[in-house]
């Protein structure tokens, strides 16, 4: 502590800050760094494993006893990280996952990993980052730094994250212990980049804090400095908001083109050969994930503290959410015209339930919409994703847990009327649906892979 005027006065603070700061960059140095995981999910787990690749010692540590069970036995959690890659990080001997908070007193940097979501009011949910920070107080020591991955609206981590760091600990921010964020961009199941490929941006509100946190992200990847942390939160929301609008605006072009009897892919594929100023986004049946129909929310709770509205973030969110109801539509109307049937009755098979291809994860997956509005409508559904063979639990559809997915078969498919492509996973026989099915509805474009088979029964929505 500074207790002195003498100790107060910005050379004696820099002079403090940079022996905290030196201590963590000589471990960094000598490569003897031991990284702390807080949240073993979609992002903490590829995060333990791309410092285990580097041949760092990782203590990994989440609250749900199932999952550190099965990643100390080497047993796969995420699909996309098959046997071998968790039977390595096992046999590596430098990963230990733990449900004791303790074990990360021995961890040198703290990377906070667990979810964002949206409460019931759709305003963020800080709940497990607050949650996680309280524990991580009471064991903080000096000389470590605590950096948030998870997605958040500016200010989170000097507002929050700081001072209950600070309360909880007795220590001093920047001078004993250091704060960083620093957002996550993983994409899971995207076989073209992993971490080491990924730029990771980095917010720091001191020079010493910052060296220490570039020092972390240096075993992994290419850090991306930015000036402090509220700046780094704005680029991961800046980031998804992007996304958001960029697929709201396509989806949009796909219901005006319709009717005109334009093909929305078609213009894409042709526009996206321009070699500048357009980048290709693809149309839906909606919005899913924990990420794009979560994260631009963030900003807008925190823009109306500031008496900002965020007009353009929410038209968007609007035009996407009545994605489905479109889909149901066009539904309707593809079984009126080509099989003369209401669709009360009728039974549809949705192919894909996850909220992207080639993932299990169906977190706020739109999906789930169109098999409550079927539903509504008096359908039938079924469904066939090879990535989930049962509905898991969740939190907003309780009541299709257990469903099971219908075999892809020439036996599985008779009797459905309907097929709905909803997501284009590429281990999928969509020859087998264009050949047997006599209606499809192809929300992702995805027959356009099939030849040689006639396609007067397909209708792309
Ligand atoms: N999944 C992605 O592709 C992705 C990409 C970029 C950013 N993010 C962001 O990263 C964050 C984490 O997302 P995720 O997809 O990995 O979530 P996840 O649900 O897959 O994993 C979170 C983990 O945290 C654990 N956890 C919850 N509370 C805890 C606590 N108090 N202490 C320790 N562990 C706790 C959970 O048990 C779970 O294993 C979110 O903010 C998300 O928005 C996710």
């Amino acid at each position: 502590m500074l207790n002195t005027v003498k100790e107060h006065s910005p050379e004696a603070i820099a002079k403090k800050a940079q022996e905290m700061a030196d201590g963590f960059l000589k471990k960094s140095k000598d490569k003897t760094l031991t990284i702390g995981i807080i949240g073993l999910g979609y992002v903490g787990l590829p995060l333990a494993e791309a410092y285990n690749k580097q041949g760092y010692n990782v203590v990994g540590y989440d609250i749900d006893p199932r999952k550190v069970e099965i990643i100390n036995n080497g047993d796969v959690l995420l699909k996309h990280m098959d046997k071998t890659r968790m039977e390595t990080l096992r046999d590596s001997g430098l990963l230990s996952a733990t449900t004791d908070i303790a074990a990360l007193k021995e961890a040198d940097a703290l990377l906070i990993c667990v979810p964002t979501p949206l409460n019931a009011h759709r305003e963020p949910d800080l709940s497990y980052v607050k949650k996680t920070t309280v524990e991580l107080a009471k064991i903080l020591h000096p000389g470590q730094i605590v950096i948030l991955e998870s997605t958040t609206y500016p200010g989170t981590s000097e507002e929050v994250i700081l001072p209950l760091l600070e309360a909880g600990s007795g220590l001093k921010a920047g001078l004993e212990f250091a704060v960083a964020y620093s957002p996550e961009r993983e994409d899971p199941g995207n076989p073209n980049f992993e971490t080491s490929t990924i730029p990771k941006v980095v917010g720091a509100n001191t020079p010493a804090e910052m060296e220490m946190a570039v020092a972390t992200y240096n075993i992994i990847t290419t850090p991306v400095p930015v000036s402090n942390m509220r700046t780094a939160e704005a680029v991961k929301l800046s980031e998804n908001i992007f996304r958001l609008i960029n697929i709201a605006l396509v989806n949009e072009l796909k219901t005006v083109y319709a009717p005109m009897g334009i093909d929305v892919w078609e213009v894409i594929d042709a526009a996206k050969t321009k070699p500048f100023g357009f980048m290709p986004f693809y149309p839906g049946p909606g919005l899913g994930g924990h990420c794009i129909p979560i994260d631009p929310f963030y900003l807008t709770w925190k823009a109306r503290e500031h008496g900002v509205s965020t007009r353009f973030i929410e038209l968007a969110g609007d035009v996407i959410a009545q994605m489905p109801k479109y889909v149901i539509e066009r539904i309707s109307e593809a079984m009126s015209t080509h099989l003369k049937k209401p669709l009360a009755g009728s039974r549809i098979l949705l192919v894909g339930l996850s909220y992207k291809k080639n993932v299990d994860d169906m977190r706020e997956s739109p999906t789930l919409h169109l098999i409550d509005q079927l539903r509504q409508r008096g359908a039938d559904v079924q469904y066939h994703d090879p990535y989930i063979a049962k509905v898991p639990m969740t939190r907003d559809h309780p009541e299709y847990h257990g469903m099971q997915s219908v075999p892809l078969t020439k036996e599985g498919v008779a009797g459905f009327d309907c097929a709905v492509i909803a997501t284009d996973h590429d281990n999928v026989d969509y020859d087998l649906i264009v050949r047997e099915m006599d209606l499809i509805i192809d929300t992702r474009n995805a027959t356009a892979r099939v030849t040689g088979l006639p396609k007067d029964h397909v209708i792309k929505s």
